[in-house]
């Protein structure tokens, strides 16, 4: 008997599914009496013992299926090592979940927070092994997560529809892009899609820049001008704040976000119409795109192998084009974020694009 737990947990994104395939595609075909158990909605599932046996059917069709067939939850890691609001002890919980099943290991699916609690889980003693995912593409230790390349395919679609219009139009567009606290989405799909100023939380922006930017376009004839700005962008007067004064600034703002604030001070000192667009958790949403489907059949099938090597303690990564076993005690509660000076920036700064620096 081959016996392993799976989850997937914090916010979707496009190609669990996919990874998951990847996994028991790869164990099925070459281990006896395989039983693959799924816990629902994240850790809240091994937590509370909210399980399935699962069977090959319910791992058919699904390579190009959008979500998760497992749900999905939110549990900060912060919040692990407190009890529940019944005063059950979630670590010895999940603890003993694990060892009821009697498992051989946990795959666990999930970005940052979740990958913090899958190395907990590990220093507890489990077998863990993890799977890079998040639109955000912010995990230390792997070039690409899934999600993030289905994720510009929908940022870069949107600019690309607001682009006729703007045009049509002579108006300022803001697309706001989701990534949190890092712009790596906004970056790429900025790029991909022609944005004329780009504005990430790793170059706080001076608001003049911004608008000398956009009448410098109006100045050579072009009515119009496209930002892509990610939803954690931050001016450089606000970056000068405590987290705890701009956590306040954000809270009492009439602005929904930082885009319409932006968008506000544009319209005001330039004359020109300004407009925001938030596609939100579009971003999140539908099928994998062919890249996703490679990656996560890659991940998911260099996660088989390493379950039957019995190496574990590990998160399953791409590195320069090839998947390698990387120990999570060296990335967990590591933020990979874009380095202002890095090549792409230099290169698009090269051809225009307007960081707001
Ligand atoms: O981490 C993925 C992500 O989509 C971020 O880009 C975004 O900030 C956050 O999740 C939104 O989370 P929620 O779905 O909980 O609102």
């Amino acid at each position: 008997m081959f016996r392993i737990g799976m989850l997937t947990s914090g916010g979707d994104c496009q190609a669990l599914n996919a990874a998951m395939r990847g996994v028991v595609k790869g164990l099925a075909a070459n281990v006896k009496d395989l039983e693959v158990y799924g816990f629902f909605n994240g850790y809240k599932g091994l937590i509370y013992g909210d399980y399935r046996l699962l069977t090959n059917q319910d791992f058919s069709g699904i390579l190009t299926r959008g979500g998760t067939i497992l749900g999905s939850s939110r549990q900060p890691f912060k919040l692990m090592r407190e009890p529940d609001e019944n005063g059950l002890d979630k670590v010895e919980a999940m603890k003993s979940n694990y060892y009821k099943l009697n498992l051989q290991c946990l795959v666990i699916l999930g970005g940052n927070g979740t990958q913090k609690t899958a190395n907990l889980l590990r220093e507890e003693g489990l077998n863990i092994i993890h799977l890079p995912k998040t639109i955000d593409n912010d995990i230390y230790g792997t070039d690409f997560t899934f999600g993030f390349q289905s994720a510009i395919d929908i940022a870069c679609n949107t600019i690309d529809c607001i682009h006729t219009t703007a045009s049509s139009h002579s108006r300022v567009f803001i697309v706001e892009v989701m990534g949190h606290k890092v712009g790596w989405l906004t970056l790429y799909a900025g790029v991909a899609s022609g944005a004329d100023i780009i504005l990430l939380p790793e170059i706080p922006y001076d608001i003049k820049k911004v608008i000398k930017a956009i009448n410098r376009r109006a100045e050579e004839g072009k009515g119009f001008t496209i930002l892509a700005v990610a939803e954690g962008a931050i001016s450089k007067e606000d970056a000068k704040l405590s987290k705890k004064e701009y956590k306040k600034k954000l809270e009492t703002s009439k602005f929904p976000s930082v885009s319409y604030e932006i968008a506000d001070r544009i319209q005001k000192e330039t004359g020109i119409e300004a407009r925001v667009t938030v596609p939100g958790h579009m971003q999140r949403g539908g099928s994998p795109d062919p890249y996703d489907r490679v990656l996560c059949t890659r991940l998911g099938s260099a996660a088989a192998q390493a379950i039957m090597d019995g190496d574990y303690g590990n998160m399953i990564a791409m590195v320069d084009g090839k998947t390698k076993r990387v120990p999570l005690e060296k990335v967990a509660g590591k933020l990979k974020m874009v380095e202002p000076d890095c090549q792409m920036i230099q290169e698009a700064k090269r051809i225009g694009i307007s960081f707001g620096d």
